[in-house]
């Protein structure tokens, strides 16, 4: 992908991952060719672009894995073809997508966030656990708010693919090094152990929640 050359580190090779810039000129002519239908024109044209963006970037991570079919919607929710799983996430010009077969992962989830500017944080207060949003506190660095929020929407976005996804203050990271940690996901039928994978890619935090297959 011209200007987004760079693998994002440490994702385990089975997960495949594409990026889109938002703002290739051709992006609705590549949409087009590939059969990906766009949002009605009610949402706004950025919207629309970051759509189209985030599905030819599924569609590239998809094709990685030798699946041709595209990704439908429920609701706001991506449908991934039978026999796969994947994710999406858009944020400062660029969309990108995760996908990986059913026979590796039950689910994935992919989020990529900026760093969070100091008058936002306050605003995220009610989707932090209490000792999670004191260890973000006691860091100088912004790069740890950035990792804990993508963590949050990588776990959500995983969690939803199995079912109803728990609250965001639910989903706690515990970060075994500064690019790998666990997020435990429980529910009524007792608890997974979500894989993450955090890396520093285009100055944003990129952070991919996995399920491995039983
Ligand atoms: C859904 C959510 C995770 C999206 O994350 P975001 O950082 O806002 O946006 P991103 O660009 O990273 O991701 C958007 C993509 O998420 C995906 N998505 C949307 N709903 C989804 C779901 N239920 N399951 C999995 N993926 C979903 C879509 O692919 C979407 O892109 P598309 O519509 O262009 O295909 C986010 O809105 C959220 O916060 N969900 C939690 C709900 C919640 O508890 N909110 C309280 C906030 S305090």
């Amino acid at each position: 992908m011209p200007g987004f050359p760079i693998l994002p580190d440490g994702l385990p090779a089975a997960v495949r991952f594409a990026a889109q810039p938002i703002d290739a000129p051709d992006l609705e002519a590549l949409a087009r060719a590939a059969g990906i239908v766009s949002l009605d024109e009610a949402y706004p044209l950025p919207r629309r672009r970051e759509f189209l963006a985030g599905r030819l970037a599924a569609q590239a991570a998809l094709a990685q894995i030798g699946v041709r079919e595209l990704v439908g919607r429920r609701g706001y929710a991506p449908v991934w073809p039978d026999g796969c799983c994947g994710s999406i996430s858009h944020s400062n010009g660029v969309a990108v997508a995760v996908a990986g077969s059913a026979l590796d992962w039950q689910a994935l989830g992919v989020d990529l966030e900026p760093a969070p500017p100091a008058e936002v944080v306050p605003t995220l207060r009610r989707a932090f656990a209490p000792g999670e949003w004191q260890a973000c506190q006691a860091s100088p660095d912004p790069w740890v708010w950035a990792r804990a929020w993508a963590a949050k929407e990588a776990a959500w976005k995983c969690a939803s693919a199995l079912g109803p996804a728990p609250r965001l203050d639910q989903l706690v990271a515990a970060w075994d090094s500064p690019t790998s940690g666990t997020l435990a996901l429980v529910s009524a039928t007792g608890t997974a152990v979500l894989r993450l994978h955090a890396s520093d890619w285009q100055n944003m935090a990129l952070v991919l929640a996995a399920l491995p297959a039983r």
